[in-house]
């Protein structure tokens, strides 16, 4: 990793994302000479405590990105398709963690364990992607990298977290008020989140599906760097405040048994496999929630796919951290690691090969 001290900001600091990616730059100590913590006008001048340091929140303008090496963006995909190029034209690399940039060809999209090469191609913006998919490709490339991937389809559980601060509010508050008899009163999403499971997460595309489920389908693609793979999604949002959960169901080109899908699973950096049914042991939100890893259980055969070509699993992961701020974090690990930190168009020669160091 490089020894210059960089200047870090973090935009979308005071949300559910901007906060934990905040702690997790400094848990993995990643080299700063400052974090600048911005934010919308309305916190501006609000002061925020990191690794028990105060910081003051500054509004995220344009101006606010001079002098800045590195910015991790999650405040959404407006800000983002404002603000990143202005960032990126003062020079500064922006690890984008909305949808503004993901599909842009001339954007990558990275899995820190799945596709860290295309981090080398930048022009001053990475795309995050999304919390679903992000956990969803570790083992998608365990399976397309041993007997290879012909169609996928996934249901997802989504915990409240991931549509932000004020949706782990409404969770709490209407516990809170059907514990007390009180009327349960939503806003944030079209109906009751507590004790319900709600099929709409973003808005419905005119052929029925959700844009939630359309990311999750083309990201997975783009990042597999398989743009015909067969993809299938319903995405569900759940009464759990902390990581998702995914019912996944592959066909596979060549015969497979859980054993083996096991094997190739527990190989990949930062996966782990819980899966011991007869003793309860599968994968938990409860578990994953606060952890770094993708968990994977429940892995069997899919007998209505024929030839032992079918598998299903049960995969959980903690989507503040995996999902969003840890896979953000580890993204520009990777950049600082191989001297990618400035666009390429940017980069000396010298510099592609380590000057940073
Ligand atoms: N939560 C997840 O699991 C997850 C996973 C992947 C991707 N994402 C994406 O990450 C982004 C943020 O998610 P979140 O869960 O952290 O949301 P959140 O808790 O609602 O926080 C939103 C953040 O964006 C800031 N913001 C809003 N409008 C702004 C503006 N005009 N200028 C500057 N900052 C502005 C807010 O600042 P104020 O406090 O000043 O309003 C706040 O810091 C979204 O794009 C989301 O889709 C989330």
């Amino acid at each position: 990793m490089t020894s210059r001290q960089l200047t870090v900001a973090v935009v979308g600091a005071t949300g559910a994302v901007g906060r934990t990616m905040s702690e997790v730059l400094g848990e993995r100590g990643v080299p700063m000479r400052e974090l600048r913590l911005l934010a919308s006008e309305r916190s501006a001048g609000r002061v925020v405590e990191v690794d028990g340091r105060s910081h003051t929140v500054g509004a995220a303008t344009a101006a606010a990105f001079e002098g800045v090496d590195l910015a991790l963006f999650s405040a959404g995909s407006t800000v983002s398709r404002q603000l990143a190029p202005e960032a990126a034209a003062r020079g500064c690399t922006v690890i984008d963690n909305s949808s503004a940039w993901r599909m842009d060809p001339t954007v990558p999209l990275i899995v820190s364990q799945v596709n860290p090469d295309d981090g080398e191609w930048h022009e001053g913006i990475v795309a995050n992607p999304n919390c679903s998919t992000m956990q969803l490709a570790p083992v998608l490339m365990a399976l397309r990298d041993t007997v290879g991937i012909e169609r996928v389809v996934v249901d997802t559980y989504q915990s409240v977290s991931g549509t932000g601060g004020r949706a782990i509010a409404e969770l709490e508050e209407q516990v809170r008020a059907h514990a007390a008899g009180q009327p349960i009163v939503a806003s944030v999403y079209p109906h009751p989140i507590a004790f319900n499971a709600i099929p709409e997460i973003d808005v419905f595309t005119e052929d029925g599906y959700t844009r939630e489920e359309v990311k999750i389908i083309e990201e997975t693609r783009k990042i597999l760097h398989r743009p015909e793979l067969r993809v299938s999604c319903t995405a569900v949002r759940i009464p759990v405040f902390v990581a998702h959960s995914e019912a996944v169901h592959v066909e596979t080109i060549e015969p497979i048994t859980p054993d083996r899908a096991r094997e190739a699973f527990a190989s990949v950096p930062g996966v782990i496999v819980r899966d011991d049914p007869a003793s309860h042991v599968y994968p938990l939100a409860t578990e994953a929630a606060g952890r770094d890893e993708v968990f994977v259980g429940r892995v069997r055969q899919d007998p209505s796919i024929p030839d032992g070509r079918g598998l299903a699993f049960w995969v959980v992961s903690d989507n503040l951290r995996k999902g969003a701020a840890t896979n953000a974090v580890e993204i520009a690990e990777l950049l600082i690691g191989r001297g990618w930190i400035e666009a390429r168009s940017r980069r000396s020669p010298v510099g592609a090969s380590g000057a940073l160091a």
